[in-house]
């Protein structure tokens, strides 16, 4: 008997990095994943590794822009129907942009907590009525360390992974009693798209960073690292977390 036989899971960001490791993960466990996100080449990717390890007979792809408003319902209302209902919302989803806080603009500052905040929120609004419906329902919401810990040029990002664990504390306490999880992940250094180029100022201080480095491992970890925390949060080995985050970054904040 694997944790996910028979367990429904809608994951966004499954184009790349994090999302598409928690695709491969949940998919080895038996369960059945609709992947979306807004990249359809990483769709693509993501459906042949599966096609090649075996579950790709339980995956559908799905292009889908959550900070679109209108692109969300269509496209949850569509994820829940192929899936005949839904226990998991994994949303991994996100962007990140570095600049001065000084010369940040309104539409990047905009942008980044459409797509980061907004995003996780239309998902959220849009699934709960099916995960409600659903067995032992958890959403995973994606934080980060730079919502706890200081990280120069990211204001924007940061503040947008601050709002999400607000977002998760609220959510997990308002549907506790109707059965829903909500956790955090706060993940750093992890190798991904993101992280291969933060797109810092040219001219950034790395002083101002302190050390962004792991106490344990090698450097940065992979992303399959914190497919198993989501996994473990997601399945009923969680089933005692709710309304935290689970920060996974090696102790490079301690
Ligand atoms: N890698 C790290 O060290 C780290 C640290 C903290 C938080 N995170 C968070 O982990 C999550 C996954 O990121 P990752 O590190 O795997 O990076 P990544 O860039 O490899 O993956 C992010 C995915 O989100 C998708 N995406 C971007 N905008 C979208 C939109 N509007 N609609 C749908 N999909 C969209 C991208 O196409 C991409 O496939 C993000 O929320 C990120 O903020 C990562």
């Amino acid at each position: 008997m694997e944790r996910f036989d028979g367990r429904r899971v809608l994951i966004t960001g499954a184009g790349s990095g994090i999302g598409q490791a928690t695709v491969h993960r949940i998919l080895a466990e038996g369960g059945r994943v609709v992947a979306a996100d807004i990249d359809a080449a990483g769709l693509r990717a993501t459906a042949e590794r599966a096609a090649a390890d075996g579950g790709g007979d339980r995956l559908v792809t799905a292009v889908l822009d959550i900070s679109d408003e209108a692109a969300v319902r269509t496209g949850v209302a569509a994820a829940v129907s192929g899936l005949g209902g839904l226990d998991v919302l994994v949303n991994a989803a996100g962007i990140l942009r570095a600049s001065h806080t000084h010369e940040t603009g309104l539409d990047f500052f905009n942008k980044i907590i459409s797509v980061n905040l907004t995003g996780t929120f239309l998902m959220i609004r849009e699934a709960l009525p099916a995960l409600l419906a659903g067995r032992s329902p958890v959403v995973v919401n994606f934080s980060s360390t730079s919502a706890s810990f200081a990280h120069p040029y990211m204001a924007a990002y940061a503040a947008s992974k601050g709002g999400i664990q607000s977002l998760t504390h609220a959510i997990a306490s308002e549907y506790a009693k109707q059965g829903l999880r909500a956790v955090c992940v706060a993940p750093g250094s992890i190798q991904s798209g993101m992280t291969l180029d933060p797109g810092l100022p040219e001219d950034a201080d790395p002083s101002l960073f302190g050390k962004l480095l792991p106490a344990i491992g090698k450097g940065f970890a992979g992303p399959e690292t914190v497919a198993g925390v989501i996994a473990m949060l997601a399945s009923q080995d969680g089933a005692f977390i709710t309304g935290t985050e689970i920060r996974i970054d090696g102790g490079t904040h301690m």
